[in-house]
């Protein structure tokens, strides 16, 4: 059986103005966002609102730690309706607290505690990748594991997905880049996955060739040139995001997770460090699946032959983000032994999506290569 659904209303508002005007944030509020995205968009908007500077907590992508401190500071709080207005980090973290319980966290990942929806959700991306806004997942650093997990229930959906393009217009290249990039793999994950089905891969093509149509304005304008197509890629992020949260994300976002854990390797990052390896290993295992149409499809928007695909990707990627080989971040040997095992046990979550089955020796093989 397929499934497919969109849980979410999704709206698009132009200005951060009228979406306050809208929303009429204020009391039993609680908005997470940024110091800086509140001063520069927020400041005497929020009325009575309890705002939280998701970065007082910590540095980097969310661990349960910084949960857990945010849940010290709002326990006694009452609030009907959460807001989120950030990047993916922010939005997962912010899910949680639209449950009726949030602390042990652990608990709640390993499903000692039941995930029970209480408030309304808001959340509003700043960046164009995470595609959090529209999926059912919340992503954290469980700090006692050493790795990332996934929870993945429906009552992490938002209420309202709201997109706000003045939000993301004046984002820095360097998070444009990390989180766009992280949304061309939802949509080439979501692609190949046994889930896939002809309505997420229609999402899945579209978001991919958006985004790929986009770094080619660069490569060609330069970065600047990126502008005025922010508003297409914030689109293509959420329909990547419809196309993971039905079909999901396999190998690569399981294989970044404890290079992101244990060396803080940004999201984006981490997977375009992991993604050629991957599909290169896909492509030996078994050419003859729905990975034809994803080359052909890709060569064409690449303007190469189908079986140069992943090394041209390469080349247009990395005048987005340079690819380095995994030492370059402090990655050992040795790291490589635990971060399969990690993968193998902890990742299966996302490892049952994957094109082909890769074995514990297929990914030790992977990250050796790109080592
Ligand atoms: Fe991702």
């Amino acid at each position: 059986m397929k499934e497919f659904s969109v849980k979410p209303n999704i709206k698009m508002i132009d200005t951060v103005e009228e979406f306050c005007s809208i929303y009429d944030i204020g009391k039993r509020d609680l908005v997470f966002v940024s110091n800086s995205t509140y001063h520069k968009f927020f400041e005497g908007k929020t009325g009575e609102a309890i705002v939280i500077n998701y970065r007082k907590y910590g540095d980097g992508e969310p661990t349960d730690l910084m949960v857990e401190g945010i849940y010290e500071d709002v326990k006694n709080v009452h609030y009907d309706r959460v807001f989120a207005i950030g990047g993916g980090t922010i939005l997962d973290v912010a899910k949680l607290f639209a449950l009726k319980e949030v602390s042990p966290v652990v608990d709640l990942y390993d499903r000692k505690i039941p995930a029970v929806k209480e408030k309304k959700l808001i959340l509003i991306p700043t960046t164009c990748g995470t595609g959090s806004e529209v999926t059912n997942i919340s992503i954290l650093e469980l700090t006692t594991k050493n790795t990332k997990m996934g929870l993945a229930v429906d009552q992490l959906y938002a209420d309202d997905a709201v997109l706000v393009p003045e939000l993301v217009r004046e984002l820095p290249f360097q998070f444009f880049a990390t989180s766009s990039i992280d949304a061309l793999i939802h949509s080439i994950e979501s692609f190949t996955s046994p889930k896939a089905s002809s309505l997420t891969k229609m999402f899945s093509l579209k978001a991919m060739k958006m985004i790929l149509e986009t770094y080619q304005i660069i490569v060609k304008d330069g970065k600047e040139a990126r502008k005025p197509f922010i508003k297409e890629v914030l689109m293509a992020s959420t329909y990547a995001g419809i196309a993971f949260g039905n079909a999901g994300c396999a190998a690569v976002h399981a294989m970044s997770y404890p290079l992101g854990a244990k060396y803080h390797v940004p999201h984006g990052e981490a997977n375009y460090e992991i993604f050629t390896g991957v599909y290169k290993t896909y492509q030996e295992i078994n050419p003859n699946g729905s990975i034809v149409i994803l080359n052909e499809y890709l060569a064409e928007i690449l303007g190469c032959k189908p079986t140069r695909v992943y090394d041209e990707i390469e080349k247009l990627l990395n005048h987005i983000i340079p690819k380095k080989p995994l030492r370059e971040y402090g990655v050992t040997k040795d790291d490589l032994k635990h971060f399969t095992e990690v993968v193998i046990t902890e990742q299966s979550r996302l490892m049952a999506n994957n094109y082909v089955e890769l074995k514990r020796d297929v990914v030790y093989d992977i990250y050796q290569k790109l080592l």
